[in-house]
């Protein structure tokens, strides 16, 4: 598919409301060179609309401030949040679409978070940042840039929660960071980008498949249940999964070796909890590839779910909404794992 579109004449601006976060994106350096020793999401809304030359004569802006954090204390509260104000920002009359700024560090997951619990065809895309706002060519500026020129086109519509970065349209079920320093540090593993957005045209070059927004059951809700993320590695023992599963623990995600394989200790350990009614679910640690249902023998005999092509994270944000829509059964979750 190859759906491409330019910006609207300044008579028909695109009304966007840009929420934003914090972030590196909003952060500052004592120093312009300095791209480590920042503090991140110290700069307010208005001051990164400011940096950003030509935006007026892209969209009507309407700046909102969510929050101002570090992305890695990102919240389950603050994702609800999120959801409900980007949901009630798109079913306005007043508004065309939505820009959310955020830290790099969890993007991905909120990214897919919203991907889920949105529910607007309305574009709503992702942005954030490498270096903090002071540095040296910061990208900030461009990708917020980026992130608006995508969202007041026509042709984002209907393609699910988005992410601009780097002038790379990314769909968030399948966007991972995978830099801790590098401009360009977001990929869709596997699958690659959707598209691209340069000097203000956008191209898509694929639609992602999967059903998302509209056309999914979920819901970010008010109270979240406990899901954590367990990993398989040499020598590891079943500590982690038995304190879980005695801390109430709703579902377990396991970061599995290779095809979600899961040491014999672990294994066991998952097992147990899950014929306690914990649902588990195999993802791998691996950062591409799948994890196939293994069938009658393995995962079928030791009650475990396979997470296909969600990576451990974004494995716990489809078990995090599936349990809080009450769906815990394995065959039932089995089917949204390979669904969404
Ligand atoms: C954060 O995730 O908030 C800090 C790191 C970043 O945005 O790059």
């Amino acid at each position: 598919m190859n759906t491409s579109a330019s910006t609207s004449s300044a008579a028909t601006l695109p009304r966007i409301a840009v929420l934003a976060t914090g972030g590196t994106i909003a952060g500052s350096a004592p120093d312009a060179s300095n791209t480590a020793g920042y503090q991140a999401g110290v700069i307010g809304v208005a001051q990164l609309l400011a940096a950003v030359p030509g935006l007026d004569a892209i969209a009507h802006i309407h700046a909102g401030q969510v929050a101002s954090i570090d992305s890695k204390d990102m919240s389950l509260a603050l994702w609800s949040t999120l959801a409900q104000r980007v949901n009630e920002l798109l079913a306005s009359d007043e508004i065309d679409g939505v820009v959310i700024t955020h830290g790099t560090d969890t993007l991905e997951e909120t990214a897919y978070c919203l991907h889920l619990a949105v529910k607007s065809a309305k574009p709503c895309v992702l942005t954030a940042a490498m270096r903090p706002a002071s540095a040296l060519s910061a990208d900030g500026p461009l990708n917020l840039l980026n992130a608006v020129t995508l969202a007041a086109s026509g042709a984002a519509a209907g393609q699910g929660v988005l992410v601009a970065f780097n002038n790379r349209i990314h769909c968030a079920r399948d966007v991972v960071k995978v830099s801790t320093y590098a401009v360009d540090a977001f990929q869709s593993p596997e699958v690659g980008a959707l598209g691209w957005v340069q000097d203000g045209r956008v191209e898509f070059q694929r639609k992602a498949l999967r059903p998302h927004t509209v056309d999914t059951p979920f819901a970010a809700p008010a109270q979240w249940p406990l899901v954590e993320i367990v990993a398989s590695y040499a020598g590891v023992s079943r500590v982690a999964v038995d304190a879980l599963v005695a801390a109430g623990v709703r579902g377990i995600v396991v970061a599995g070796t290779g095809n979600g394989s899961i040491h014999g200790a672990v294994q066991q350990a998952l097992a147990d909890a899950a014929a306690r009614g914990v649902a588990v679910v195999r993802a791998s640690r691996v950062g591409s590839g799948h994890v196939m249902h293994n069938g009658a023998a393995k995962d079928d005999a030791l009650g475990f779910v396979s997470a296909g092509t969600l990576n451990p994270y974004k494995a716990r944000v489809l078990l995090l909404l599936a349990l809080a829509a009450g769906i815990g059964e394995k065959a039932a979750l089995q089917r949204l794992f390979d669904t969404y």
